[in-house]
């Protein structure tokens, strides 16, 4: 196996930046200056996000939902499907009239977007008023990228990537208060022909066990009671690693910490969930009850031109295993429709296997051509209002199914986090420990408290009573 070179260096470096920001951007504002953080994607995304406001405290901005009021806006961008990449370049092109009317405005571009040569290129030519373009593996040096620009450099585009380098104690500003992300690892290996990820996240790279434990124990002891772990592929954590920590011993790790709060994590690639996962989920009670288990495509043939590593079978195989050891868990999956190649037979494989698998949800996706990945140059013959007919059978089947699953959730009782409030004044929602969302009467004063909730009908969704 290749070994692992991951480094880990700090903050500090930046953090003399941020200090020169502070005084410089107050002078510049004549006031405390204001920053606009819009995030677009996934959850790691979301949690970079926090990154970037936790920065740009540091660098003394206060934070701002509205970007017209904002002297600093960054757009945390998204790649993995066309339309993603469309909604950005629509909202970049916004900033245009506030830079026009406030000069003095940065703006900026991060993310997986920004990663790619031909986008950056885009922003170069056609959008003067961007003036820092940073890729995912130097979003860290935002204090210095300000700084620099603050001070009359020009325009900044730095896209470089360090495959080996992980940098920690960023200071971070988070969105919740008792719900949180925690990264363990970065990158991916796996290049599944259709996915733009490897090439603008990099290669795979797992935080030491000691950090993510110091990460997870602060989060706990600050009132987080709902941590979901995150990685491209949580599963391969500490593969190549010294450490002999994998995933599973990393969940029992934490599992051990003190409190009351549910462990969750995403992304878990199929073939890297193992028996000793399974048990390990089994075991450890703070660990949630859900799996989210892409699968892609039902047809072994598609999976062997996705490059996934499994067929219809060994996935299927893994399913019966989860289901046999658990005995109760919320399956999810991610599916991609109209593949290259695909057709109305293979895509009748994905059916079968979601009416077999009875999954409590699906994040489905009609596939997007990535310029560089090999799927891109694949025959595709189907066009797309065929695969749109296809992604709406697939839909109408799905929904059929979550009604049936509706009556496993009825007559049981779960300890569930009271996160929201509900759609009645007095009521409020909260989720199991897998996916299921459950509305029962309660003071808001429960808001971030576990309470045990007896489940006892549907009516546009799950209602129940604390016992
Ligand atoms: N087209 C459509 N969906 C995609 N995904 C990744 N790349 C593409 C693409 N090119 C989906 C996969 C993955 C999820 C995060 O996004 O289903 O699991
Ligand atoms: Fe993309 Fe596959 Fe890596 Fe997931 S596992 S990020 S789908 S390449």
């Amino acid at each position: 196996m290749q070994k692992n070179l991951t480094q880990t260096t700090d903050f500090s470096e930046q953090a003399v930046f941020a200090n020169r920001v502070k005084s410089l951007a107050f002078d510049i504002y004549g006031t405390t200056p204001k920053a606009c953080v819009i995030t677009f994607g996934c959850q790691q995304n979301v949690n970079d996000s926090e990154r970037l406001k936790g920065m740009l405290c540091e660098c003394g901005y206060t934070i701002t939902d509205e970007m017209e009021a904002a002297d600093f806006i960054i757009f945390n961008t998204c790649a993995v499907r066309e339309h993603a990449e469309m909604r950005v370049f629509g909202n970049v092109g916004m900033t245009k009239h506030i830079k026009a009317e406030r000069p003095n405005t940065i703006v900026a571009v991060c993310g997986c977007m920004s990663q790619q040569e031909h986008i950056a290129q885009k922003f170069k030519r056609s959008y003067p008023y961007v003036d820092i373009v940073m890729g995912t593996h130097v979003s860290h040096r935002l204090p210095e990228f300000i700084y620099k620009r603050l001070s009359g450099s020009p325009r900044i585009f730095e896209l470089s990537m360090d495959n080996n380098t992980i940098v920690e104690d960023v200071p971070i500003k988070r969105d919740g208060t008792f719900k949180g992300w925690l990264p363990i690892m970065y990158g991916c290996n796996n290049f599944c022909t259709y996915c733009i990820v490897p090439y603008v996240r990099g290669r795979e790279r797992s935080r030491e066990p000691e950090k993510i434990l110091a990460e997870f124990k602060e989060m706990v002891k600050n009132g987080v009671k709902d941590i979901t772990l995150l990685g491209q592929n949580v599963n391969s954590y500490g593969k190549g690693c010294d450490h002999g920590v994998n995933f599973a011993k990393l969940l029992r790790m934490l599992n051990e910490v003190e409190g009351e709060f549910v462990i969750r994590f995403m992304t878990s690639h199929p073939k890297d969930c193992t028996i000793e996962l399974l048990d390990t989920i089994r075991d450890c009670k703070k660990v949630s009850r859900h799996l989210h288990l892409p699968f892609q495509s039902g047809s072994s043939k598609i999976l062997k031109r996705m490059n996934r590593y499994y067929d219809r079978e060994s996935y299927l195989k893994l399913i019966e295993n989860a289901k046999e050891r658990l005995d109760y868990v919320d399956l999810t999956s991610d599916i991609i429709v109209g593949f290259p190649g695909e057709t109305y037979e293979d895509f009748k494989e994905t059916l079968t296997l979601v009416e077999k698998v009875k999954f409590a949800s699906l994040f489905t996706f009609i596939y997007s051509k990535r310029n560089g990945t090999p799927a891109a140059v694949m025959e595709d013959n189907i066009s797309r209002a065929e695969k749109g007919k296809w992604f709406d059978e697939l839909l109408k089947l799905q929904e059929e199914i979550a009604k049936e699953n509706i009556n496993k959730y009825i007559g049981n009782t779960y300890r569930v986090l009271c996160d929201d409030f509900g759609s009645r004044d007095g009521y409020m929602t909260g989720h199991t420990n897998g996916t299921a969302v459950i509305e029962f009467k309660a003071d808001e004063s429960l808001l971030g408290q576990f309470v045990s909730v007896k489940v006892l009908g549907y009516e546009n969704g799950l209602y129940g009573e604390i016992i």
